[in-house]
């Protein structure tokens, strides 16, 4: 059932206490649960500041989050270049606006350390979340993926 939040969900830092709603959210838009990625996130977060977490909270509840940075050359990708590494909002607040809300708070701060481009990585057969990122003005980049089963 789709919820009207009555007053408009604020977007704040993620905190250690929001992992067990975050991970909710995860399941449910998943469909799987992965807490250790999610404990092994908060950690990151706690310790690298290049890393940026947001959550969406309306009403005292936490209805979605982002996780992004900027690069810092990792991968020998450039400092101006940020990522966004995993998004999700509540599917009973979906289409009002809330990941737009948080991609564009932390697309503001990541501005504020350098970053002019950022990159993501959907799967082709993702159409929601391909559709959402179009919605946004993202296009294909130059990068792509290679991987190898081992
Ligand atoms: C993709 C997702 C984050 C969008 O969240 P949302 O809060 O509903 O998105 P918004 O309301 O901000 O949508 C902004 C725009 O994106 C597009 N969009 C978003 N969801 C869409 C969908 N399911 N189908 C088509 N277009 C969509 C629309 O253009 C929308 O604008 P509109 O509602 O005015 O048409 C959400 O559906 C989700 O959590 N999906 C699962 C994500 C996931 O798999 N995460 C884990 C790996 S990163």
């Amino acid at each position: 059932m789709s919820e009207k939040p009555t007053s408009s969900p604020v977007i704040r830092t993620m905190a250690p206490s929001d992992l067990d709603r975050v991970v909710e959210i995860d399941i449910k838009v998943l469909g799987k649960p992965r807490p250790e990625y999610w404990e092994m996130k908060l950690d990151l977060v706690g310790k690298r500041s290049q890393i940026s977490s947001l959550v969406a909270e309306s009403d005292g509840k936490v209805i979605g989050f982002i996780i992004g940075g900027a690069s810092r050359w990792e991968y020998g990708v450039p400092e101006n270049i940020g990522w966004i590494d995993t998004i999700g909002v509540d599917p009973a607040y979906q289409r009002k606006g809330i990941a737009k809300n948080l991609f564009t708070e932390m697309t503001n701060s990541l501005k504020q350390v350098g970053v002019d481009t950022i990159i993501t990585f959907v799967k082709r057969r993702d159409p929601n979340l391909l559709n959402f990122f179009n919605s946004l003005g993202f296009q294909k980049g130059d990068m792509i993926n290679l991987e190898l089963d081992i």
